[in-house]
C-alpha cells in the first residue's frame, strides 16, 4: 500500500468531463459528487427507471443537506446543472474519464468497457467501480489497457472518504496520476492496492467478515439483531455486518464470495449457503425492501 495522501502529488487531474455508467446506489453517489464539484457529468443507465431513482436520490440528498445548511438552494442548483442523463452509451464519447459501475458480473463489465473502448475519444480515462473482479482483465477486453484504472469508492459514496485505487497490470502511470489528482480534486483520500488481486485491500477484509456473519447466524448462534448488536456494541463498527451486508446488497456480497472463492482457490472463501439462499429468494437487500431484514421504503 502506498501513502498517497503523505506523498499527495501536485499533478492536477484536467478532467472537466465525466460518464458513470450504472445508475444504481454507487453510481447516483458518484455522479452526485463529481457534479458537486463542478465536474460536468452524464449518468446513463440501461434501464431508464434506475435512472430515475438516481436522479430523485439525489435531489432527495441535496434538500437534506439544504435542510442541515451545509450547502445552499444554490449550490443544489450548481450541482444538477452539472448532471445530466445519457439516452444512449453512444452520448459519452466525449467525456474525459468513464466510471463504470454496473452488476458485479465479471461478463458484464468486459462487454461493457469493450463497448466504451469503441465509443470514447482515445485520451479518455476508463475507471472500474468493482468490488473484486480483476482491472487486470478488464483492460484486456479494451485496445486500450493502458487507460484502464480501478476507482473504488465506498458506500455512501458522499460521505465516504475513502476511494481505493486499483492499478491493472498495464495501467499507466499517467492514467494513474490523473485519476489519483481526480480522486483528491473531489475531495476523497485514495489508497493505491499495489497489486490486483480480488478484493483490493479493503473487500479482501470486510467481506470475508461478513459471510462468516452469515455462517454464524445458520448455525444458529444468534439472531440478526444479536449478531448486529454484538459486532457494534463490541467493535465500534456503526452498522453490523448483516446490516452492512443488506446495505452493500446481498447479491453483491456474494458475487465478490464468489470471485475470492474461485480466483484465491481457498475453502476459507466458500459463500454461506444462507446468503446464497438469500439471493436465490431476491431478497437482495435494502435495494429490494427484503435481505436479512425487511425495509419498509
Ligand atoms: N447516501 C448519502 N448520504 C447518506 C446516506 C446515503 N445512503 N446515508 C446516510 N447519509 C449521510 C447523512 O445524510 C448524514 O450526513 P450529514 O453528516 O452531512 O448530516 C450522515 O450520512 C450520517 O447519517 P445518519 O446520521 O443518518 O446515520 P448514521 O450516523 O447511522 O450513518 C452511515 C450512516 C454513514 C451509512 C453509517 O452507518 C456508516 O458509516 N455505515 C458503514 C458504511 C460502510 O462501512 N461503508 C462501506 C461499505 S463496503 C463498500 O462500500 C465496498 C464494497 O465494494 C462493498
Ligand atoms: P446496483 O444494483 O445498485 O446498481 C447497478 C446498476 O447497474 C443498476 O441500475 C442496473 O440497471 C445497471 N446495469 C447493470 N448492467 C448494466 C449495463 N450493462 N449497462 C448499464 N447499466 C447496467 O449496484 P451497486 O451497489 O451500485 O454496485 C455497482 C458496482 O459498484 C458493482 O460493481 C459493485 O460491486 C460496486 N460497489 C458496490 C458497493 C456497494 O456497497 N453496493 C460499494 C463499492 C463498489
Amino acid at each position: 500500500m502506498t501513502k498517497d495522501k503523505e506523498n499527495s502529488s501536485q499533478v492536477e487531474s484536467n478532467i472537466r468531463s465525466a460518464a458513470v455508467v450504472g445508475a444504481g446506489q454507487m453510481g447516483a453517489g458518484i455522479a452526485q459528487v463529481l457534479a458537486q464539484n463542478g465536474i460536468a457529468t452524464q449518468l446513463y443507465d440501461q434501464s431508464a427507471d434506475a435512472l430515475q431513482r438516481a436522479n430523485a436520490l439525489i435531489r432527495k440528498l441535496l434538500d437534506r443537506q439544504i435542510e442541515k445548511e451545509k450547502i445552499s438552494p444554490a449550490d443544489k442548483e450548481a450541482t444538477l446543472s452539472h448532471l445530466s442523463d445519457a439516452a444512449d452509451l453512444s452520448d459519452l464519447a466525449q467525456a474525459d474519464i468513464v466510471i463504470e459501475a454496473i452488476i458485479e458480473r465479471p461478463d458484464a463489465k468486459h462487454e461493457l468497457f469493450s463497448k466504451l473502448d469503441e465509443i470514447c475519444k482515445p485520451q479518455t480515462i476508463l475507471a472500474s467501480n468493482t468490488s473484486s473482479i480483476s482491472i487486470t482483465k478488464i483492460a484486456a477486453a479494451t485496445n486500450r489497457p493502458e487507460k484502464v484504472i480501478g476507482l473504488h469508492f465506498m458506500n455512501p459514496v458522499p460521505v465516504m472518504e475513502l476511494v481505493e485505487i486499483i492499478r491493472g497490470l498495464q495501467t499507466s502511470d499517467e492514467t494513474y496520476a490523473i485519476s489519483k489528482a481526480l480522486t483528491q480534486e473531489i475531495g476523497k483520500t485514495p489508497v493505491t492496492a499495489r497489486f490486483d488481486y480480488p478484493g483490493f485491500i479493503v473487500n479482501r477484509i470486510l467481506v470475508p467478515m461478513i459471510n462468516e456473519a452469515f455462517f454464524v447466524l445458520m448455525e444458529g448462534i444468534a439472531t440478526p439483531e444479536e449478531i448486529d448488536a454484538a459486532m457494534k456494541l463490541g467493535t465500534n463498527q456503526p452498522m453490523g455486518p448483516l446490516q452492512l451486508a443488506d446495505f452493500v446488497g446481498l447479491d453483491t456480497c456474494l458475487a465478490i464470495c464468489q470471485i475470492f472463492h474461485n480466483e484465491i482457490g481457498e475453502d476459507k472463501y466458500r459463500p454461506c449457503p444462507l446468503l446464497i439462499k438469500y439471493v436465490e429468494a431476491g431478497w437482495y437487500g435494502r435495494k429490494a425492501g427484503r435481505g436479512v431484514y425487511t425495509y419498509e421504503e
